[in-house]
């Protein structure tokens, strides 16, 4: 068989060390691929069926290119993927699609945009195309905002089809580029500790969707496209002073982007260790001003941070799902146990843990 007649193709999920919420207005990001991914082994067929089963998952099966509201479920991050890459203008062939992942569902890792930048690499090579990543992030950001109907940002599909080994990906959202930093916790005594929640999401679409619109109308109250184009932030907030929710989303975004920028002085400088207090007031900053943590979230965060690790803070769009803390190895075994036993008693369910790595980013297996 040729090439482009078969093969198998990954793409990571992903954690953000910090910067929520900048992605659509322009702003600074630092995630990174985690080391769990959704793989697609995949064969081109002779017509325009796309036939793909997942474990635990019905089978679909629907005609390239399809259209909005077609497929849905599950199977919605496949159709939509195909619609969009034919939008774009590709010619996308039916193909069998075998999924699996190990990529969490619904804890905030990305695992729609794993499963999404998958099926993408499969079918564009498929069809004997190699698209580049920052082009290919757009085509699957469509799959998000115009097929699925949430009105996400480029943040995840950027980490996980740029991120490298080894490496955070620092992300300006608005140059659309990606610079990696060097990135070895090890080698400094130190884990990345994701600690999911497994606390149900809460109004997941709605209220992220409303925290877009509240940044999208701080901007246009400040005369700026983007918050990202505020440069005095001082006097930014003072004019949104009459407008006290509005003015505390704004604050989120404008001081997250300094955080982010803060963050990636100090692992450029080797100084991983001092990033704690940034995550933690990362945190703090989406606890009270954007408000969009839960109370078994912030359980964790505070605990973990008592209990010996050096920052933690909710990673992704938020409303539940998981935390990213910094711990020296030799705190971890306390952190977790402090953390299980601080969410038990006040009712929550158990924390589940996975110290990660910076890992490599989507690509062809074979
Ligand atoms: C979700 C979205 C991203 C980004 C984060 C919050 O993961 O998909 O675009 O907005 O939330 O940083």
């Amino acid at each position: 068989m040729s090439d482009s007649q078969s093969g198998t193709w990954s793409a990571p999920g992903r954690v953000n060390l910090i910067g929520d919420h900048t992605d659509y207005n322009g702003g600074f990001a630092l995630p990174f691929a985690l080391p769990l991914r959704t793989t697609v082994t995949a064969a081109r067929r002779d017509d325009r069926t796309v036939a793909a089963g997942s474990v635990g998952h019905d089978a679909i099966e629907f005609e390239t290119p399809g259209e909005p509201g077609a497929v849905d479920g599950w199977g919605a991050y496949v159709a939509g993927v195909a619609w969009a890459l034919a939008e774009s203008g590709v010619e996308v062939p039916g193909a069998d699609l075998e999924i699996a992942t190990d990529v969490p569902l619904g804890a905030g890792l990305s695992s729609s945009h794993s499963l999404e930048c998958s099926v993408a690499l499969a079918l564009t090579g498929l069809a004997g195309l190699d698209i580049e990543a920052t082009e290919l992030a757009k085509i699957v950001q469509r799959v998000e905002n115009d097929y699925v109907g949430s009105p996400t940002g480029l943040l995840d599909q950027m980490a996980i089809l740029h991120s490298r080994a080894g490496h955070l990906s620092f992300f300006d959202a608005r140059a659309l580029t990606v610079e990696p930093v060097e990135c070895d916790p090890a080698a400094a005594g130190l884990e990345l500790l994701v600690v999911d929640s497994q606390a149900p999401h809460e109004l997941v679409d709605g209220a992220y969707a409303e925290r877009r619109r509240a940044c999208e109308a701080a901007a246009r109250r400040l005369g700026v496209e983007t918050l990202r184009e505020v440069d005095d932030v001082g006097a930014a907030l003072d004019a949104l002073a009459d407008d006290p929710e509005t003015q505390r989303r704004a604050r989120h975004v404008l001081t997250e982007n300094q955080r982010v920028l803060d963050c990636v002085e100090l692992v450029r400088g080797g100084q991983l260790a001092d990033i704690g207090p940034l995550l933690s007031a990362s945190h703090a900053s989406m606890r009270d001003d954007f408000e969009n943590t839960v109370p078994a979230v912030d359980l964790i965060v505070e605990t973990a941070v008592e209990a010996g690790a050096l920052g933690a803070r909710m990673t992704g769009g938020g409303f539940g799902g998981a935390v990213i803390a910094l711990v020296p190895v030799e705190r971890r075994a306390a952190v977790e146990r402090a953390v299980t036993t601080a969410a038990l008693g006040a009712g929550h369910p158990a924390p589940s843990y996975l110290p990660v790595v910076p890992s490599p980013g989507a690509g062809r297996d074979t």
